[in-house]
């Protein structure tokens, strides 16, 4: 199609760009087309939020994320409002950043989508390019455009040259999938150097308001239809989880075999075809996408009639992390009731504070049933985790630093990657301690150094298994 399409060019200089929804994707993405140049209305319906960010409290943590809101708020780049209906009157382009949390079923519920595609339609008051960023499923796109052609009344969607004389106003817009990939800790980063930006649309206009928007990023740009880019969003999300697991499994077999998975790691890692990344061995991968993600990946895959297996072991793979680390816990300290044990870290992965789906929230409860005395200490995430777990005096209690967790402690458990647990004093660790016993679930510490310092160390994937869980472990006599 030609430009001819394009009556009214939309561009930094004369267009409002509206993100709906200021969470962890919205946020970000509003303060990120802000420096590039555009007018942003951030729009979320809770008032209280809106207060928060618009006295320059970013309301949750994530590196850079303050210094971005602080400057765009002064520059008047970023405005944050809570009146919904007004930001999409005053937009010509919209992100849709809403929550898409998980049913009882693994399915996405759409319904913050859904209500938002129906404010769109109250207010078409001209051309509005609406870009679904949150993770929704494929034929989302088409949803979209169905429900705002039929919430509202008495327009029709145009024909391309127009609609007859009499007909009702064409509708003017287009829907457009522009999947995240932001992490969590990351988020500002990714947001000006993202691997590759997707874009799935429908209509020439579309292509160009998006490729304009995002050439100035100067990365691949990957250009779709809205189905075909809502399935790589999922794909992607789905097959880091696998690699996860897939390292996971690889882990559990090092400890039986007596090899060290970080080597495994970086053996295959090296072959270009397969990368290292995502192939760290834990405790698991939590947060709010991959398990919510990789559940709806499955549903929608169930309900046209496609069998995703191997999807579903992933789960239930990453689903026994949790399991495997207790016994691990077991094996080292034998007995748990009433042996107070150090936790270092709370947050889903390190550079947050979000604890949602984390793997620490499934271990205090383990390590709480068991009878253990916790003292937790994460660099961020400890108001969120009160929320959940609030401290008792005699058996959980929140420090203020590594040191504090592990006073007393018969165990330290890492749960976290955070770099400030890389860069302990271990020997003052293993003074305050009263047995100096670490189980490391990420592999964050290198074994010699840590033994070096004197503490009886295991981490995951790389010593041979102690002989007391299962039969397997247990070495064959030799003659
Ligand atoms: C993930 C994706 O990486 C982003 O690209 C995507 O945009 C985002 O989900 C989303 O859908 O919004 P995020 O959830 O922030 O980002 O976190 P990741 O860095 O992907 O880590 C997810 C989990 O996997 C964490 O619990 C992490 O500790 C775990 N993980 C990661 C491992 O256990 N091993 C690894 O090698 C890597």
């Amino acid at each position: 199609m030609s430009d001819h399409l394009i009556p009214q060019e939309i561009n930094s200089a004369n267009s409002t760009i509206t993100v709906l929804g200021l969470g962890h994707i919205g946020l970000p993405t509003a303060l990120g087309l802000a420096d590039l140049g555009w007018k942003v209305i951030g729009a979320d319906d809770d008032a209280k939020k809106v207060g928060l960010i618009r006295s320059g409290d970013p309301i949750f943590f994530e590196p850079g994320l303050s210094e971005l809101l602080t400057k765009h708020l002064q520059s008047g780049k970023f405005q944050p409002v809570d009146d919904v209906e007004a930001a999409v009157r005053a937009a010509s382009i919209i992100f849709i950043c809403v929550g898409t949390p998980q049913k009882a079923s693994g399915q996405a519920d759409l319904a913050q989508v859904e209500a938002v595609a129906r404010v769109v339609a109250r207010n078409l008051n001209g051309y509005k390019l609406i870009v679904e960023k949150s993770t929704v499923p494929a034929i989302t796109a088409q949803w979209l455009k169905r429900t705002i052609v039929r919430y509202n009344a008495g327009k029709s969607l145009g024909a391309p040259g127009g609609s007859a004389p009499g007909s009702p106003a064409p509708l003017e817009f287009d829907i457009a999938s522009n999947p995240e990939f932001l992490r969590e800790g990351r988020a500002v980063e990714d947001f000006f150097h993202p691997d590759r930006i997707v874009c799935g649309v429908d209509s020439e206009r579309a292509r160009k308001i998006l490729t304009d928007l995002y050439t100035p990023l100067g990365r691949p740009i990957v250009i779709t239809d809205t189905s075909t880019a809502e399935l790589i969003k999922h794909a992607a999300n789905a097959f880091l989880s696998t690699k996860i697991s897939f390292i996971n499994m690889v882990s559990d077999l090092c400890e039986k075999v007596g090899a060290d998975v970080t080597a495994v790691t970086r053996g295959i890692g090296l072959d270009s075809r397969i990368g290292p990344q995502f192939l760290d061995a834990g405790v698991g991968y939590g947060g709010y996408c991959f398990p919510k993600d990789l559940r709806a990946f499955i549903h929608l895959a169930e309900e046209h009639g496609v069998n995703f297996s191997l999807l579903q072991e992933v789960e239930a793979i990453n689903q026994r992390r949790v399991d495997i680390f207790i016994r691990k816990v077991h094996e080292t300290l034998w007995t748990l009731r009433g042996k107070t044990l150090g936790i270092l870290g709370l947050a889903f992965k390190a550079g947050t504070d979000d604890i949602r789906e984390a793997v620490s929230l499934k271990i205090i409860q383990a390590l709480l049933d068991e009878g253990s005395i916790l003292r937790l200490y994460d660099p961020q995430a400890m108001p969120n985790t009160q929320a959940v777990f609030p401290p008792s005096t005699d058996r959980l209690t929140y420090c203020s630093s590594a040191y504090e967790a592990a006073q007393g402690a018969q165990g330290l458990l890492l749960v976290t990657e955070w770099d400030e647990f890389r860069q302990l004093d271990l020997t003052r660790v293993r003074e305050v301690m009263e047995v100096p016993i670490l189980v490391d679930g990420r592999n964050l510490f290198d074994p010699a150094t840590v033994r070096k310092a004197g503490f009886e160390y295991v981490s995951m994937g790389r010593d041979k298994a102690r002989g007391v869980a299962t039969k397997a472990h247990t070495p064959k006599p030799t003659a």
